[in-house]
């Protein structure tokens, strides 16, 4: 059966400490504060540095935890190694891999390629190095988790937002990949499937159309109390519905058919992993 983690099982699994990238406000921020109210030690990282210590000043005085920031931007050349050696010496048990936002949405061939690659460089390049980095130490203990912040933008190619949404494809297909190849070395991965959400990112473009959406809060919540049972976790009734209408075929049964059908092409050993949808809870 799928893990299920609450209270001091969920610390146990994924502390002692969280590491999340982008992590000084909106949902990555949601993710540091949940983190903290579960008893973990949180990293955060981000390009500014004073949301990050105002962040961790206010977990250090609402939590009894540790704190501790990493100024730094994901899609540099040396950000693993910056990472790396501030991190090398904590026992991270839980890794967020949250940054990603589109910036604005206009015609591929309209916006310039810096912009495009960008997001490549966010989204895909820097969740494969961290994912690799601490996915290693997180194998080598074995337990812990990761997770991937992405979007119902994901589900479809999507004018406007051509790189965005491919870029999310990718988080929620490495998201599934490495939830069926870590489940059984008790690494729990998943991807976290966002629609609409109030962050400072979005307020900032398109103030009045997110008043109204969801709270970041709620995102993060939802998210640790799903990971463990399933490879991805779709925040919000609504968006659940709409997730399912375009995932009519369950994505566990996909994933694993997809892996076992990988493993006999290439005649290597893999076990079938059991684990709920993004829309069953308890
Ligand atoms: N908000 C939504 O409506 C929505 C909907 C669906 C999915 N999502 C997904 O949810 C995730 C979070 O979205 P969000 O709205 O909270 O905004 P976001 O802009 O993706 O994340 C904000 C956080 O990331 C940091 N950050 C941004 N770029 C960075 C970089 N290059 N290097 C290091 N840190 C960086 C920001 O701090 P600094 O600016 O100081 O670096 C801040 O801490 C994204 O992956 C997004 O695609 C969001």
């Amino acid at each position: 059966m799928p893990a299920h983690y609450s209270g001091t099982s969920f610390a146990k699994q994924f502390g002692a400490w969280a590491v999340v990238a982008g992590g000084s406000d909106g949902i990555g921020g949601a993710f540091a504060k949940d983190a903290a109210a579960r008893g973990l030690n949180v990293a955060i990282i981000a390009r500014r540095a004073e949301p990050l210590e105002k962040l961790a000043n206010r977990i250090a005085s609402e939590y009894a935890v540790e704190t501790l920031t990493i100024q730094a931007d994901l899609t540099s050349q040396d950000m693993v190694a910056q990472i790396a050696s501030a991190t090398d010496d904590l026992d991270v048990g839980l890794f967020v891999h949250n940054a990603g936002s589109s910036l604005h949405a206009a015609g591929f061939l309209d916006q310039s390629v810096e912009d495009a690659n960008f997001l490549v460089e966010l989204s895909c390049r820097a969740p494969t190095l961290l994912a690799h980095h601490f996915g290693t130490r997180l194998r080598t203990r074995g337990r812990g988790g990761m997770i991937f912040m992405s979007s119902l933008a994901c589900l479809a190619g999507n004018g406007l937002q051509a790189t965005y949404a491919a870029t999310k494809a990718f988080d929620t297909s490495f998201a599934e990949g490495l939830w069926i190849e870590l489940a059984p070395q008790g690494v729990d991965v998943m991807g976290v499937l966002a629609g609409a959400t109030r962050t400072e990112t979005m307020l900032d473009q398109k103030a009045s159309k997110f008043e109204d959406a969801m709270d970041p809060t709620l995102v993060a919540q939802g998210a640790f109390d799903h990971l463990g049972k399933g490879p991805n976790w779709v925040p919000g009734d609504e968006n659940q519905a709409a997730a399912k209408g375009l995932w009519p075929i369950p994505r566990v049964a996909v994933v694993n058919a997809m892996s076992q059908s990988t493993a006999a092409l290439f005649d290597l050993p893999m076990k079938p992993v059991e684990g709920r949808e993004f829309h069953e809870n308890d």
